[in-house]
């Protein structure tokens, strides 16, 4: 018993996760959207269900395959991704949130193509809500971990996305070690401090964060 548990870190352990890009429609052919493989958050929902959690993947459009054992429900735009959030978050144990998730949407979404005038466009955008900030504001949160991916400045930004989200951990990395490739190199930021984590490929890293987040549950 006393192996299988070192094993299965996650046991018995519901984890609820966001991963992908969110696209936001402009019109019925055209939007905007975030660059993001999902490949980083797929990892994650494997190493979780591979120890032992009950893991529920909210995605927004990737090609990623699905883990196996893992629910996937695919979303398109932020606001139905916090809607599927808040709708699988009652009795979940622990909240990941990988989405790049668009930061602001077009105010509409127009019924019919936009045409062309050779005129200027300018298009209006309105913040989408903040997902990850939501969940840890709940009554009685779960376990939340966010990601930071910066430019520069990994640790003051990553650190500080912590404290403002009022989140146990954030996964920090900056884009250029990470985005769309296979491989990636992460420091882990908790109320102890920062982490490094070896550069490793992605499944390696995965399931180094899931060993840390382990520990803190
Ligand atoms: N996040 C979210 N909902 C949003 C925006 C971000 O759940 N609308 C989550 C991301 O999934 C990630 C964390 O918040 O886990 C940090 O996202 P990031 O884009 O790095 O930070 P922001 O708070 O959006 O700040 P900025 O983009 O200005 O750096
Ligand atoms: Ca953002």
């Amino acid at each position: 018993l006393v192996a299988f548990f070192q094993l299965k870190p996650l046991a018995g352990k519901r984890v609820l996760m966001t991963a992908g890009p969110t696209f936001e429609p402009l019109d019925p052919v055209r939007g905007i959207t975030n660059s993001s493989s999902g490949k980083m958050g797929f990892a994650l929902a494997r190493a979780c269900a591979e120890a032992g959690a009950q893991v529920t993947l909210v995605a927004g459009p990737c090609p990623q395959p699905t883990p196996r054992g893992v629910t996937r429900l695919d979303v398109v735009s932020a606001l139905d991704m916090r809607n599927a959030v808040l709708a699988q978050m009652p009795g979940q144990d622990v909240f990941i949130a990988v989405a790049a998730v668009a930061d602001y949407r077009p105010v509409q979404a127009a019924d019919h193509k936009i045409k062309k005038t050779g005129a200027q466009l300018t298009i209006e955008l309105t913040p989408n809500p903040d997902i990850l900030a939501e969940v840890a504001a709940l009554p009685n949160p779960p376990f939340c971990v966010g990601f930071a991916a910066e430019s520069r400045d990994l640790a003051t930004y990553a650190e500080g996305k912590r404290q403002a989200k009022k989140l146990s951990l954030v996964v920090g990395n900056l884009v250029q070690d990470g985005l769309g490739g296979d491989r990636n190199a992460v420091t882990l930021f908790d109320a102890a401090g920062a982490h490094p984590l070896p550069e490793a490929d992605k499944l390696t890293v995965a399931r180094g964060i899931v060993a840390h987040l382990a520990k803190l549950l």
